[in-house]
C-alpha cells in the first residue's frame, strides 16, 4: 500500500473529480440522510457530496493518515475517520456508501462488494467508480519498464497493487443482491501541457507504488528517465502542442 500525498493528488483535482461530479449527478436518492465517502482522500469528493446533499450527515473515510489530515484542514467542522474500507462496517446502515477512485487499491473485490453493498439502508445505494484503462500506455509502459532487470525482482508487489474487473464481473456480483444497477463507463480526454504531465499526474496515483520499491532516488529518476521517453512516442502532441490523455473509467450504482 503507498503512502499518499494529499498536494501531488490534487494538481490535477479539477480533472480528477468530474468523476465524482458524474457519479453523484447518476444517483437516484433525493434525501439521503447518511452518507460515507470511502477513500474520500483529501476531501474533494465528500465537498462534491455535500454541495449535492446539503442536509446530509457526511463521514470521510480513508486509510492515509496524511489525506484525512489534509481533509480535516479544509474542512475541520467534517466528521472524518482513519480506517480500512475493506473490512469497514457499519454500525448503523446508510442511505449511501460512496466511493470514487479507491476501489481498485482493495483487493478481493468478490467478498469486499457484496460487504459494502450490506452497509446500505434499504433503499439507499452503494456508488462507486473506478479506473478502468489498464490497457492504456500509461499502464502498458510502466508494466514494460517495470520488467527492466536491473529492478524487476522488486516489482511484484508494485505490479499486482491494483485490482480491475470488467462491467459483467459487477453485474453478476451485485445484480443479485440489489433491487436495481446501473452501470456505465466514460473516457476522459484531459488536455494537458504535454507527456511530463501526464509523468506529473501518475506520480500522484499508479505510479506510487512503483517509485516506493526502487532503492533511492537515482533509481527513481532511471525509472522516470525511460517512462518519459515512452510516453514522448505514446501520447503525441496535438496541432495546439497539448497533449489528450484519454482515461476510461468505469461506473456502478447499485440499490438495495
Ligand atoms: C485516488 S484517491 C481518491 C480520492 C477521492 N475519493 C477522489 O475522488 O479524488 C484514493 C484514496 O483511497 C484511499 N485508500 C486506498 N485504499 C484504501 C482502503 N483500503 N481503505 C480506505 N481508503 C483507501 C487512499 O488513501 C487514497 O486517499
Amino acid at each position: 500500500m503507498p503512502t499518499w500525498d494529499a498536494r501531488q493528488y490534487l494538481k490535477f483535482g479539477d480533472e480528477r473529480t468530474q468523476p465524482v461530479r458524474d457519479l453523484i449527478s447518476r444517483i437516484r436518492l433525493e434525501n439521503p440522510r447518511c452518507i460515507i465517502d470511502l477513500g474520500c482522500g483529501p476531501g474533494n469528493s465528500t465537498e462534491a457530496l455535500r454541495n449535492r446533499w446539503r442536509a446530509s450527515a457526511i463521514v470521510g473515510l480513508d486509510s492515509s493518515p496524511e489525506m484525512i489530515r489534509s481533509a480535516q484542514a479544509k474542512y475541520p467542522q467534517g466528521e472524518w475517520l482513519v480506517g480500512d474500507a475493506a473490512c469497514w462496517l457499519a454500525a448503523d446502515p446508510f442511505e449511501l456508501v460512496f466511493s470514487n477512485a479507491m476501489l481498485h487499491w482493495v483487493p478481493d473485490h468478490e467478498r469486499v462488494c457484496p460487504r459494502l453493498l450490506d452497509q446500505v439502508a434499504p433503499g439507499g445505494a452503494l456508488a462507486i467508480q473506478v479506473p478502468a484503462h489498464y490497457d492504456s500506455p500509461l499502464h502498458r509502459e510502466i508494466l514494460e519498464v517495470s520488467r527492466e532487470p536491473a529492478w524487476t525482482d522488486r516489482m511484484a508487489a508494485a505490479r499486482s497493487a491494483l485490482t480491475n474487473h470488467p462491467p459483467g464481473f459487477y453485474y453478476d456480483l451485485l445484480k443479485p443482491l440489489a433491487a436495481d444497477i446501473d452501470l456505465w463507463e466514460t473516457t476522459y480526454y484531459h488536455q494537458l501541457a504535454g507527456p511530463e504531465s501526464v509523468l506529473e499526474w501518475f506520480r500522484g496515483s499508479g505510479l506510487r507504488p512503483f517509485l516506493e520499491a526502487l532503492r533511492d532516488d537515482s533509481e527513481r529518476r532511471s525509472l522516470e528517465t525511460k517512462l518519459m521517453e515512452r510516453y514522448q512516442k505514446t501520447y503525441p502532441r496535438r496541432a495546439d502542442g497539448q497533449i489528450l490523455f484519454p482515461f476510461r473509467r468505469l461506473f456502478f450504482v447499485a440499490y438495495r
